[in-house]
């Protein structure tokens, strides 16, 4: 990697990376877009484009991925939606006062192109509601927040002259609806939004709606779990889309489904394990909601099962600590019992910095899903089950086998382009 020289020098090498609009094939349309990790992603995407950073973090850089026709980074153009809230720049400033992870050149040579991406950020504040709480009746209408965010994803293809764009859901967590949606067909969703079921639907399930009709690929990074909804599965399936989700696995989930399988191979028979979560993001205080945190505690609840066979006691708090900033904390401790039946314990402590973590595995959902969408391929990417905590149309947790999984789609993919070369 080079060494960073100055501001100046930042620059420089940005402008040099700077292509015309007509290179940027692919679009990346994010909602939740001046999130932590969308910032995360944008700065990231251009500073690594540009050569300013290494590809630490990113497993579309390693062979075999790295060997299929992926996107180039440099040719996703960033847009998306947001409530409300802090500006991208501003999104980005706060990450370096509180966390330090992007230094202060990189932001300053960034600020110009994340000012400029706010041109293709829509301000929709009506998409911010409680689906298990009260309705308030003078709200907008589902399926009209809905065209709004169809018509706002496809002027964004449209201006910048996209081949495809994928949709990303980088929201909040949000508190799961009181009751599920009456019916399992695509039919009945589309009634739910035509009846204005507020307390049904959510705002991720109007996203994931909107993309599929606009025939987007959609990611869903969040643990709402609008990619489980019958409707939107069979919505996928009739249009050809590719989706994935749910719950990016960056974490304590990543280290225990690469963990757990010891003691399963050893026959050490794990009594308990505990989990804490301290966070101190945004991210953090939403979870502090209890209807929030119980969403995203779902998905951290079946893993140990799926790998050992058995569930042991399996405790997993997260507490809001501000003073962390992104820097999240977690300690695990294993009690488990071995030989002699004797007991013994693992304890460690995983301090990751959350967006860090995350927004590069955002970039490699979006560099698979581009290319998924390209080869015709449609329904849930399997393909890329390791990357979450609770993958759709997988079973298997353990993460070693979920990277297989990656590993054979791509020699699949690479040995299908090698026989094409060989016969042309
Ligand atoms: N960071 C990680 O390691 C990690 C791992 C797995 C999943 N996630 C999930 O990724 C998501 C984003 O994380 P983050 O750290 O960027 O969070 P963040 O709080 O920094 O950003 C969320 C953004 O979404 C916006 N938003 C909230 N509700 C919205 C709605 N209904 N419609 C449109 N925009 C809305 C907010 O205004 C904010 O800009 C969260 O759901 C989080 O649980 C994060």
């Amino acid at each position: 990697m080079p060494e960073p020289d100055g501001l100046s020098s930042y620059r420089e090498r940005l402008e040099m990376s700077f292509k015309p609009e007509t290179t940027h094939r692919t679009g990346a349309w994010i909602a939740g877009v001046r999130g932590d990790i969308a910032a995360t992603l944008m700065v990231g995407t251009w500073a690594r484009a540009a050569g300013l950073v290494s590809d630490a973090g990113l497993t579309t850089a390693m062979p075999p991925l790295s060997d299929l026709s992926l996107v180039r980074p440099d040719n996703i153009r960033f847009g998306g939606l947001d409530i409300g809230g802090a500006r991208l720049a501003e999104t980005a400033a706060s990450l370096y006062k509180r966390s330090r992870t992007i230094d202060r050149d990189l932001l300053k040579a960034m600020s110009d192109r994340l000012v400029e991406t706010e041109k293709d950020v829509l301000d929709l504040p009506e998409m911010a509601w409680d689906s298990g709480g009260k309705s308030e009746s003078d709200s907008a209408r589902l399926k009209d927040v809905i065209s709004v965010v169809r018509t706002h994803i496809r002027a964004f293809k449209e201006r910048h002259r996209l081949e495809r764009v994928i949709v990303v859901n980088l929201t909040s967590a949000q508190p799961v609806p009181a009751s599920p949606l009456p019916g399992d067909t695509l039919g009945d969703l589309e009634q739910a939004i035509e009846d204005n079921r507020r307390d049904l639907i959510t705002s991720s399930i109007c996203y994931a709606y909107a993309a599929l009709s606009e025939s987007c690929p959609y990611v869903n990074f969040t643990p709402n779990e609008e990619t489980k909804c019958p409707g939107i599965v069979e919505l996928a399936e009739l249009r050809r889309i590719p989706f994935c989700g749910d719950d990016g696995k960056t974490g304590e989930t990543l280290i225990k489904t690469a963990l757990a399988h010891m003691f399963a191979y050893r026959n050490l028979q794990v009594l308990s394990w505990e989990g804490v979560n301290l966070l101190g993001n945004n991210d953090g205080k939403t979870l502090q909601q209890p209807r929030n945190r119980e969403t995203k505690l779902r998905h951290k609840e079946n893993v140990l099962e799926n790998i050992l066979g058995y569930q042991p006691h399996a405790g997993v708090t997260i507490n809001y600590v501000p003073s962390l900033g992104d820097w999240k904390t977690a300690w695990d401790l294993i009690h488990f019992r071995g030989f002699l039946d004797v007991p013994m314990t693992m304890q460690f402590t995983w301090q990751g910095c959350d967006s860090i973590l995350a927004a590069p595995l955002v970039l490699d959902l979006i560099r698979l899903a581009d290319f998924a969408h390209r080869k015709g391929e449609y329904g849930p990417m399997r393909q890329v089950a390791a990357f979450f905590k609770d993958p759709q149309g997988v079973e298997e947790m353990d993460l070693h086998r979920q990277y297989g999984l990656l590993l054979d789609y791509a020699a699949r993919h690479l040995t299908r382009s090698s026989e094409k070369q060989g016969t042309a």
